[in-house]
């Protein structure tokens, strides 16, 4: 039994990969960003990490989206209709919903089936209303299923409503149980009986359930938590092309998504639904706290999704707008944009280190700011080889694994600091663009495989390449898609939690494991990051690996995750089933200092030992 043993592992060292890291010559990085990029991407915002309930809450329109009745549906009869009233809400809610019983008794009013339907918890929710109208009696709050009927919970609020004049109610609930699906709605009803005036009119219809960190107007817990597995950052907001617009008049205009809701117009979004800028500036900056990100603002420069470039002599205005969007980040509180965000309850500035400006080329005219890097939102390889120091390149790659293989020494004689603003494994190996029928529709592990080759290419040159950032597709499944998606992101996630401060130099060549070597200075750690791609006849890839300064018999942790036999298996967050396996195991350097391991096809890893240098341990 024994002799067998020894004998596989001698055939087994006959070829292993003898990787040897140096303890100096490497760069000090400060930690390689592992981030996102947020926008309101089919419904990422709106309907995802935005956790109102309530969809067109507020009937809103623009160029692109006329004011609709989509998600309401009248109760006992009430004749639902849209009213742009003489003394609107507000100037930016101008259109709002009259509600007309049609019978002198019992409940009357509506009810909203939210995106694609009301969660329903036995938490705490709040909501608020403005009606207009002379109402005397109770308004009642619900949510209830919309396949039987059966009500979850509900509240009475008493009316405040007056004849011309819009009067704000609020109310909170908890559930007495938790729904058995997500197919509920909220409704509000009224008594007929009690109502003066002929109808009332409803505008600004809200309801939350509890949100991340109980932030009002704030973002989802579960998505936000599913969020910081991936130990982000780095976040680079608003897009993307949601940050453009479709044409120069509907670009992300961040003045008018601050301040009270009513006030907040919404516009027309990129991807095909009128939006209602409900997540805004101040939220999106919350947020990026909340998480401990820190940021990547990304301002309009002028260039739109139609082609409208705004002509260099003209750009003054956006200039203007992008120098006050930074004064609001990060100016003292008595200063003009500071004031507002203090009135808005953060005197406190945020920082902010970066920020990235649209494809136009106005950054050599730009203000400097020393302690600000500004990003080109074009790379070296887009054609922008003369980015000014110490102005930065965005390098966006959506592709196949074999791409990322092919690339890993891309940035390694790249002088020009970058950013990798977007990437995907979006297409297998031979297939084309986004269009050609065969994106794939959830992230698979041959594609994961292939981005973590190219994290690794990045973290590699983290002293040039300060992050890499993934589209976070956060909608109403919660899942996290995308770049990663679901589960398949667990390369990411896995990378992300073992952060690299110092990169260290080793003496062996790539091809077909792909590896980062480095030290985290505040832990004192060694870490070793690899991901194998098509080895030999697909074996397993025994490795060798010793750190100068590592010393025998010490403790290290290795996580190995490993795919199915298909490339294309997934981890599928619809049926649950999850293909990646995850090991993990405690191995031990031997009396060299050498860490001996094996790794299979198409699998990531990561070493990471435990924790300061061990005594040396008695010779034997
Ligand atoms: C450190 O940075 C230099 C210059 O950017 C680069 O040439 C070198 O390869 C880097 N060393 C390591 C170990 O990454
Ligand atoms: C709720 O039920 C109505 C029919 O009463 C249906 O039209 C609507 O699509 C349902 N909503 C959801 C989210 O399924
Ligand atoms: C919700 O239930 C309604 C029937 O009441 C049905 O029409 C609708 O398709 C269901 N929606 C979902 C998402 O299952
Ligand atoms: C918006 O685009 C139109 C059409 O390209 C152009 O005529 C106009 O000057 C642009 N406006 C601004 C402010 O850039
Ligand atoms: C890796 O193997 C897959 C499947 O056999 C193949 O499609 C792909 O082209 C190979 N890539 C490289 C770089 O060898
Ligand atoms: C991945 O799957 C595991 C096991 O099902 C789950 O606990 C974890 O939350 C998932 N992570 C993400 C980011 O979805
Ligand atoms: C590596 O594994 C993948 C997935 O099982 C497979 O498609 C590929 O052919 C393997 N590579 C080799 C060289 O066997
Ligand atoms: C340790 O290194 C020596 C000298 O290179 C070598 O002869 C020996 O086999 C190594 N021991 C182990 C356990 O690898």
């Amino acid at each position: 039994m024994k002799r067998v043993l020894l004998g596989l592992l001698a055939t087994t060292a006959a070829s292993a990969i003898d990787i040897g890291v140096s303890s100096k010559g490497g760069n000090v990085t400060g930690g390689f960003h592992y981030g996102f990029l947020h926008e309101d991407i089919d419904n990422s915002g709106d309907g995802g990490l935005y956790a109102e309930l309530i969809r067109n809450r507020a009937f809103q329109s623009s160029e692109g989206y006329p004011s609709s009745l989509d998600g309401w549906y009248s109760i006992n009869g009430a004749k639902l209709s849209l009213k742009a009233l003489d003394e609107p809400l507000s100037k930016a809610l101008s259109t709002s919903m009259n509600v007309a019983p049609t019978s002198t008794g019992g409940q009357v009013g509506f009810f909203n089936d939210g995106y694609w339907g009301v969660d329903v918890k036995v938490q705490k929710y709040s909501g608020s209303f403005w009606v207009r109208g002379d109402y005397r009696g109770v308004f009642t709050a619900s949510v209830q299923s919309n396949i039987t009927g059966e009500q979850f919970g509900s509240t009475k609020i008493k009316s405040r409503a007056q004849a011309n004049e819009w009067v704000q109610h609020e109310f909170t609930f908890t559930p007495h149980k938790n729904a058995p699906s997500s197919n509920n709605t909220f409704a509000i009803t009224f008594e007929a009986a009690g109502l003066k005036s002929a109808s009332l009119d409803f505008n600004l219809i809200s309801l939350f359930p509890p949100t991340f960190k109980g932030r009002k107007n704030g973002m989802r817990t579960d998505i936000v938590e599913a969020l910081e597995q991936f130990h982000p950052t780095l976040f680079r907001f608003p897009g993307g092309n949601m940050l453009e617009g479709r044409t120069n008049t509907s670009y992300w205009d961040w003045k008018i998504s601050i301040g009270p809701l009513e006030d907040r117009p919404g516009f027309s979004g990129v991807w095909n639904y009128q939006q209602t800028n409900g997540l805004g500036f101040f939220e999106y900056l919350q947020f990026a706290e909340d998480l401990g990100m820190e940021i990547i603002l990304a301002v309009y420069a002028g260039l739109s999704l139609n082609g409208d470039v705004t002509p260099k002599d003209q750009l003054q205005p956006f200039i203007d707008d992008a120098l006050d969007q930074i004064e609001f980040i990060r100016g003292p509180p008595d200063s003009k944009w500071g004031a507002v965000r203090a009135s808005l309850g953060h005197p406190q500035p945020w920082k902010l280190e970066y920020v990235e400006v649209g494809n136009e080329d106005w950054l050599a005219g730009a203000p400097e700011d020393p302690d600000i890097r500004v990003i080109s939102s074009g790379s070296v390889y887009d054609g922008y080889d003369s980015i000014p120091s110490p102005g930065a390149g965005d390098y966006h790659l959506y592709t196949e694994p074999d791409t990322w293989v092919a690339d890993f020494g891309k940035f390694d004689n790249v002088e020009t600091p970058h950013i990798i603003g977007e990437m995907a494994s979006t297409f297998p190996n031979g297939g084309t663009g986004w269009d050609s029928g065969v994106l794939r529709p959830l992230p698979w592990w041959g594609g994961a495989v292939g981005e973590a080759v190219a994290l690794i290419s990045y973290e590699r040159n983290a002293d040039r390449v300060l992050g890499a950032l993934f589209m976070a597709m956060v909608n109403h499944y919660a899942t996290i898609c995308g770049r990663s998606g679901s589960n398949d992101s667990l390369d990411e996630l896995l990378m992300a939690a073992h952060p690299i401060t110092e990169t260290l130099p080793a003496n062996s060549d790539f091809d077909p494991l792909y590896y980062v070597a480095g030290k985290n200075d505040k832990t004192d750690a060694h870490i070793f990051k690899a991901a194998v791609y098509n080895s030999t006849d697909g074996a397993d890839v025994p490795v060798k690996l010793t750190f100068d300064g590592v010393v025998a018999d010490t403790a290290a942790e290795l996580t190995v995750l490993s795919g199915p036999e298909d490339p294309y298996g997934v981890n599928d967050p619809f049926t649950g089933v999850n293909v990646v396996k995850t090991t993990k195991t405690t191995i031990r350097s031997d009396r060299n200092g050498t860490f001996s391991f094996s790794l299979p096809n198409l699998s990531v890893a990561v070493l990471e030992t435990k924790g300061k240098r061990k005594a040396v341990r008695q010779q034997w």
